[in-house]
């Protein structure tokens, strides 16, 4: 019998409620398919964490990671404390020594959710982003000086390099080449930006040599914006650096139905060290506590979990499984227009795994 370790870690807000939810879910998976079993670990780091401690997880928390095959997450972030702390202090503190450099994310109206888009409701719009997610905008360099003065400066410093655009790029061709359309969107700023935007250009044509049989074009970002609205059949596969990416996969998570519906997987291709699997939205405080979080995007995230893991049966089941709750609007959580609770649409699904062939 195949066994992973899971490290479960819900964070903040309505974060804890949806992995809740996700370990439930996964465990009846683990349950139907029969081939493999979930040692799970549950991590109280985050916010509460921090009040008691004065940081966010301890000091070696993501080497205490690196035991576990896979990290469920959830959110952090908290009213009372800045979220530059909250956010640096935890999910990159993951992120940056774990080496999780590809973030993934796909985007698809699953059945029974509207797109704000009209005239697009289903096969129109089935995109995967591919975010760089361990250096450029967001690398930590910089600084502020004068602070508080008339003549403070502050600086974010965005690095690029060559060994880590190449590998992303490398890995949003071949997850394109895995995909039946075999077609990547490699998105920059280029034309303003002139130093990084234009290796990264310059990068993609080199490894683009590599996958004669991926067709590949280029966007500026703000004209990407546009086409994501108004050609999304144009689009499949989609890489961008770690800010314009964090954006349009925002943008892709709105035009699919929900932000309580987007999964996203911070993954380490080389797998010398777990992956991290987690809802693209926040801690929601505005409904925390009320038991009405929507838990489909960490089922989504939970089938990617299980897929990375190499259980691509078990996957597909919870997929299925998922979508047969979605279609039907009488599950459906407040943010979808439904009444539906978080324990209402998880044991739906969790009955329909056990339905399932
Ligand atoms: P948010 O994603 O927490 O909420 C935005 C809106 O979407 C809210 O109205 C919320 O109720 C709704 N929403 C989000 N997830 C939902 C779900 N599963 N079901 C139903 N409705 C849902 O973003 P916001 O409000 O900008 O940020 C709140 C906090 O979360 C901040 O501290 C922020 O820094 C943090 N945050 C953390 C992220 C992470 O951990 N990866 C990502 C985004 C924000
Ligand atoms: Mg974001």
């Amino acid at each position: 019998m195949r066994s992973y370790k899971i490290a479960a870690m819900g964070g903040d807000g309505i974060g804890p409620e949806v992995v809740e939810a996700g370990v439930q879910v996964l465990k009846t998976c683990a349950e139907r398919d029969g081939g493999f079993t979930l040692d799970v670990q549950d991590f109280d780091w985050g916010s509460d964490y921090y009040r008691t401690h004065g940081v966010m997880m301890p000091a070696d928390g993501a080497e205490q990671l690196r035991q576990f095959d896979a990290i469920l997450f959830g959110a952090v972030g908290a009213p009372d404390i800045p979220d530059h702390i909250t956010l640096w202090g935890l999910r990159l503190s993951i992120c940056q020594p774990l080496d999780q450099y590809a973030n993934v994310r796909p985007t698809r109206i699953l059945p029974g959710i509207t797109s704000p888009l009209r005239h697009v409701s289903g096969p129109e719009l089935d995109w995967v982003i591919v975010r760089e997610n361990s250096e450029g905008e967001y690398s930590g360099v910089g600084g502020r000086v004068h602070k508080g003065l008339p003549i403070e400066v502050a600086q974010d410093v965005s690095v690029m390099t060559r060994a880590g655009v190449q590998r992303i790029i490398r890995y949003a061709f071949r997850l394109a080449q895995s995909r039946p359309r075999k077609l990547l969107t490699v998105v920059t700023k280029s034309n303003a930006q002139r130093h990084a935007m234009v290796m990264w250009d310059e990068i993609a044509a080199e490894v683009a040599q590599e996958f004669p049989d991926v067709t590949w074009d280029k966007m500026l970002v703000d004209a990407m914006t546009m086409r994501m609205v108004m050609k999304p059949q144009t689009l499949d596969t989609i890489v961008a650096t770690n800010l314009h990416a964090d954006i349009l996969s925002d943008l892709a998570a709105a035009l699919a139905g929900s932000l309580g519906i987007a999964p996203t997987a911070n993954i380490n291709p080389e797998r010398d060290a777990p992956s991290m699997f987690e809802p693209i939205h926040g801690s929601a405080f505005d409904i925390t506590g009320k038991g009405i979080a929507n838990p489909v995007a960490t089922f989504w995230t939970a089938a990617m979990m299980l897929e990375h893991l190499g259980e691509k049966p078990a996957a597909d089941r919870l997929m299925r499984a998922v979508e047969r709750v979605t279609a039907d609007p009488a599950l459906h959580t407040p943010d979808l227009g439904g009444k539906a609770t978080t324990r209402q649409v998880t044991d739906a699904v969790c009955e329909a795994l056990r339905r399932a062939n």
